[in-house]
């Protein structure tokens, strides 16, 4: 099968190398995708384990078209019959960028159409169409007259690892704070920091990271399980093998907010499970933490004036990197915004500046290297940053 790995701009890198990790040793990097191919357990191995992926599509097949009957044509004489019952709800999203296709609603019935009318031609009934809560989901891309179909083998986004029940103000995404990790290389071996974790989206994942859990663990569904051919079997297979590297961590996970409201929710969570043994958090201002061992590795993602409102967001920056480099020498500290005026009061210049997305929002991930002897790198005029 052709597989596509769906991540966010900025993580073709980091997904080729966790899916080399995960034994795929040859991938093609697109934007935002990474294909390669697979028979079904590596579908369910990816499914399972991947932390950078927002979903999996399964090409199912693909054809030039010029127009919308050649489309209908060519999807009409596809067997839907044999890939799903007329008892499971369906779903097409489409991505047109095309000149002679220009509505991918419309593309999107022609398909719909297509499907429907084989399903009456051959069973006399019709399957329905369920855009909320499909069994079966289907991606049509066009890119000029090449048409590709390929089938969801995710459902719901993979950024639903299923640890969380109760969720506070401005979560960040799962795949997000597990991406922010891997540009860091942390795997565990030294203690964790997230000095403004809020929800603890990062202190979670770091946590299943240290420990190798992988990140379905706690997830129950995934759409290939509704397919004809799903094999539980060889599920449970991949789930055991992938369960047998987890590990104990020797490090610990230390968070910190202001908020003691996102503290009480995020202790709720900890004592939920084992995994969440290794993290440890505290309501705190920033500038009040101080390290627990020579060595270790911050990652913070703060408030952006933008759906937090704040008071005085540079003053607020500017006592993020005086807590950087003051408390944390040896440390290394990384820090993701969009706010890039905020970023210069942080007054530390950074070893790099990686581009990426937090939702809509543009940001910046810098890592500041905090040795010591480099104090004299500590910028006192701000205006001196870019
Ligand atoms: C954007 S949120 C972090 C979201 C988090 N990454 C998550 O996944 O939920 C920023 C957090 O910074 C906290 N914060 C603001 N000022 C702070 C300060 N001076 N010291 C510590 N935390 C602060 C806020 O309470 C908020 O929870």
């Amino acid at each position: 099968m052709k597989i596509i790995a769906k991540t966010l701009y900025g993580f073709e890198e980091i997904l080729t190398n966790e899916l080399n990790e995960l034994g795929i040793s040859e991938t093609i990097s697109h934007n935002r995708a990474i294909e390669f191919e697979g028979d079904l357990e590596t579908l369910y191995k990816v499914n399972y384990n991947s932390r950078l992926t927002i979903k999996f599509l399964v090409e199912l097949f693909n054809f030039t078209a010029n127009d919308e009957d050649e489309l209908y044509d060519f999807i009409y004489h596809y067997e839907w019959e044999k890939l799903f019952g007329l008892e499971q709800k369906f779903a097409i999203f489409s991505t047109v960028n095309s000149d002679d296709f220009t509505h991918s609603k419309y593309a999107s019935l022609k398909m719909k159409d297509a499907i429907v009318d084989r399903f009456r031609d051959k069973t006399g009934k019709r399957p329905s169409i369920s855009i909320d809560d499909p069994d079966i989901t289907f991606n049509l891309h066009i890119s000029n007259n090449e048409v590709s179909v390929l089938l969801d083998s995710t459902g719901e986004s993979l950024h639903k690892r299923g640890y969380r029940s109760k969720i506070l103000d401005a979560p960040m995404s799962e795949v997000l704070a597990a991406g922010l990790i891997a540009f860091t290389g942390y795997k565990g071996e030294v203690d964790f920091y997230d000095l403004m974790c809020g929800s603890g989206t990062i202190l979670f994942e770091a946590a299943l990271i240290a420990q190798n859990v992988p990140s379905g663990y706690f997830r129950k569904h995934y759409q290939f399980m509704k397919w004809k051919d799903f094999n539980p079997k060889l599920l449970e297979k991949v789930k055991k093998e992938s369960n047998y590297n987890i590990k104990k961590a020797s490090k610990y996970i230390y968070g910190s907010d202001l908020s003691k409201k996102s503290i009480d929710v995020l202790r709720e969570v900890i004592a939920s499970h084992d995994f969440f043994s290794i993290i440890s958090v505290k309501v705190s201002d920033i500038s009040q933490i101080s390290p627990h061992s020579e060595k270790g590795l911050i990652v913070i993602n703060p408030p952006y004036d933008d759906r937090l409102r704040i008071e005085n967001i540079d003053e607020l920056y500017r006592k993020a990197g005086k807590s950087f480099k003051f408390n944390f020498e040896n440390h290394d500290a990384w820090m993701i915004s969009s706010n890039f005026p905020a970023m210069k009061f942080v007054g530390l210049k950074p070893s790099k500046r990686i581009k990426l997305f937090n939702g809509n929002l543009e940001c910046r991930f810098n890592h500041y290297e905090l040795f010591k002897g480099k104090r004299k790198e500590h910028i006192e005029n701000v205006s001196e940053q870019e």
